[in-house]
């Protein structure tokens, strides 16, 4: 009956790749669909989390850190509830990272404050003693590129939908609305700081870079990333 097919080349191709596209397209439509689930209460990062972000891929301390808690009492024990997928859904690029020569930080915004991550990065020694960490002091003179960081956060909104602007999300705003937003955060991480330099840089306008990845390592907290 379909000898006739078998003979020509062409309508067998078609007669073979039409259910085949059609079986290919029903198990990979959902699977977009379903890409990405954040964890209830799940919120992006803010403008400063972002410029934080930024700072700590640029630095590479992923290379060092990673971000993902296993479902090991051994783990839980040290760093807190394990990671959950959901809980990585506006994370990009994701930091899992691959090593840990330094502790996983994905929940270190639970047990350290401003004030401890001031002096550690400033000199690790002087909290941990014998760390092998190095010290990040340029961090301390280096400002934050805003302009990256609302192209950053703005992109996340525009092109992956992420909830910026929505009434359970985090504000971004127009341009200057984003600036007014981001100082106000650095205000209320540099209260917290001891560093002169800093205080002084903040009170003429500039952010640095200290105190945008601070505010980030605050963020990778289990509290604020999963609902209760
Ligand atoms: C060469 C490897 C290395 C790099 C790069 C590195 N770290 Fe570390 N980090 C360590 C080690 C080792 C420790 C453990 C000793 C200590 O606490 O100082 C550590 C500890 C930490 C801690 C304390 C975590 C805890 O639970 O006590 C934080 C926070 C941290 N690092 C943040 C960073 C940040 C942010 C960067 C990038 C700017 C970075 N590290 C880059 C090796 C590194």
């Amino acid at each position: 009956m379909f000898s006739w097919l078998e003979k020509n080349p062409f309508f067998f191709t078609v007669a073979f790749l039409v259910p085949f596209s059609i079986a290919g397209l029903v198990e990979i439509v959902p699977e977009f669909a379903q890409a990405s689930r954040p964890t209830e209460g799940l919120k992006p990062y803010s403008m400063l989390e972002t410029a934080g972000r930024q700072v700590y891929i640029k630095d590479s301390c992923n290379a060092c850190h990673s971000q993902l808690v296993r479902p090991f009492k051994s783990e839980t024990d040290r760093y807190g509830m394990y990671s959950l997928s959901g809980e990585y859904a506006y994370d990009r690029p994701f930091l899992w990272g691959s090593k840990r020569t330094g502790p996983d930080l994905h929940r270190v915004g639970d047990y350290r404050t401003t004030d401890w991550h001031e002096n550690h990065m400033w000199d690790p020694e002087s909290v941990v003693p014998g760390s092998i960490m190095p010290a990040y002091k340029h961090m301390f003179s280096n400002s934050v590129d805003i302009d990256t960081a609302y192209a950053e956060a703005y992109t996340q909104k525009v092109v992956f939908g992420m909830p910026y602007d929505t009434p359970n999300g985090v504000a971004l705003g127009s341009y200057e609305e984003a600036k007014a937003l981001i100082y106000d955060e650095a205000k209320a991480i540099v209260a917290d700081m001891k560093n002169q330099d800093v205080k002084d840089a903040l009170a003429r306008g500039e952010i640095k870079e200290i105190v945008a990845l601070i505010a980030y390592l605050n963020s990778l907290s289990n509290e604020r990333r999963v609902a209760q």
